[in-house]
């Protein structure tokens, strides 16, 4: 059996919540291969909406083992609330979720030194969501963290206190103020809670699951464009969200994956700072902004917003060998009389059809225009009942990226989901 991995292609918030949650009835285990809570996932049904940090977007399919896998960094005091709201909505979730034993763990002064280092980089900060990532993933390949596994090994105590010295003597170089006991209590409760959980090795799991024929859906957080090693770095998280990705944070050959979903929004957004070529800051934008709810599921920032942009696509689409695509939020722009795409770009006065190296150069888009449709996707029920000008919007995207666009989501809910 092979592996098929979902993946956001753009700057995150792409809607993986809402897709996963939906493929998830077409695979048995979900299983996050990186990124932490820094990710949110918002899943909207039955008139509620959940949002996930740093579990499987599968926990609320009954009958789908949940995985979280090695590449992944976990804060016990997020995982415990995010999980602690999961069950009082019923689910049996120590049933449906695993955790894998190399995953990493993010202590409360990973937090701090996050705080720390975007205070101190001032105008250039990266726009962190602070939640510790950059520093537990410099720990692992650092050789200093601590994983979840050693939680249950004895000398853990002594080794998080060896940790937390190390910090605290890093954090001695800054001018940051900081309590480094306030929440070293509720961690270690939550550590005991982490616990209860089945903690597994992750990669004999998974690649006997595959042996087996389970069929497994990698959950990808953040975006393409966000990947430490070919996003627009510096402005980057700090794992690798592209689809190999899967590979190392689940421990999988890459001959065993699959299918490649990628998500991207109609249009683009982006939280925290960094190039973003199609930013709009006109009314549009804010249209953008106001009619697709952009502010963080996670800091509640607004987010920046602006038009697809078809040279970034290109680039993401080529690094994950993306097999299908998934378009959402095309709803919001409903009422738009005409819709841009940027098909290449002039960058520092030249034309330029790549991803450009340099974050600082003067990137201007060159842009194709289309027709608005003029009329609500929210209820359509089938591809046949999309406007013209909206089925030539898809067809110049496919055309561009040579990638079939295989779904379509007309709206938050899991019924507004047009399958081609
Ligand atoms: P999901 O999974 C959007 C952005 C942050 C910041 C940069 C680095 O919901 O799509 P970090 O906290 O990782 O050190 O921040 O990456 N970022 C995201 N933006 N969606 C996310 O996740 C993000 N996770 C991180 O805003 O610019
Ligand atoms: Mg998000």
């Amino acid at each position: 059996m092979k592996l098929d991995v979902v993946l956001g292609l753009q700057w995150g918030d792409e809607g993986k919540g809402k897709i996963v949650d939906y493929l998830a009835e077409k695979y048995q285990m979900i299983a996050r291969f990186q990124g932490g809570p820094n990710a949110g996932h918002s899943i909207h049904f039955d008139g509620k909406k959940y949002v996930l940090r740093s579990i499987p977007s599968g926990v609320f399919r009954k009958g789908t083992t949940n995985i979280v896998g090695s590449g992944v960094v976990l804060d016990p005091i997020t995982f415990r609330s995010e999980c602690e709201a999961i069950e009082a909505a019923g689910i049996p979730l120590k049933q449906r979720l695993y955790i894998s034993k190399k995953a990493h763990l993010i202590l409360p002064t990973h937090k701090i030194i996050d705080a720390a280092q975007e205070a101190a980089k001032g105008k250039s900060k990266i726009g962190s969501t602070l939640k510790g990532i950059g520093p537990t993933y410099t720990d692992k390949t650092g050789r200093n963290g601590l994983r979840v596994g050693d939680c249950i090994a004895p000398g853990f105590k002594e080794r998080f206190d060896t940790l937390k010295a190390k910090h605290l003597d890093y954090l001695r170089s800054f001018d940051f103020e900081f309590d480094a006991e306030e929440h070293e209590e509720e961690w270690m409760d939550a550590i005991g809670y982490l616990k209860q959980f089945r903690l597994i090795d992750g990669e004999y799991f998974v690649n006997e699951s595959l042996d087996n024929g389970i069929s497994i859906l990698a959950e990808g957080a953040q975006g393409s464009m966000l990947d430490i090693d070919f996003g627009s770095y510096p402005f980057v998280t700090s794992s690798n969200t592209i689809c190999p990705g899967a590979c190392i944070g689940l421990g999988i050959a890459p001959s065993r994956i699959g299918r490649v979903w990628g998500i991207f929004k109609a249009y683009c957004t982006r939280v925290g700072s960094g190039p973003f070529p199609t930013e709009l800051f006109d009314e549009t934008g804010e249209r953008l902004r106001q009619g697709g709810a952009e502010f963080g599921a996670v800091t509640g920032r607004p987010r920046r917003c602006g038009w697809l942009d078809l040279v970034a696509l290109k680039y993401s689409v080529m690094l994950s060998g993306v097999t299908d695509l998934i378009m959402m939020k095309a709803d919001v722009m409903d009422s738009f009389d005409t819709i841009k795409v940027a098909t290449s770009y002039i960058v520092d006065g030249q034309p330029c059809d790549i991803f450009p190296f340099d974050t600082q150069a003067d990137i201007q888009p060159v842009y194709r225009e289309f027709s608005g449709w003029k009329k609500p996707l929210s209820g359509v029920q089938s591809e046949s009942e999309f406007p013209e000008e909206f089925k030539a919007y898809i067809d110049f995207i496919e055309s561009e990226l040579k990638v079939p666009v295989r779904i379509v989501s007309t709206g938050a809910d899991r019924e507004q989901t047009i399958v081609r």
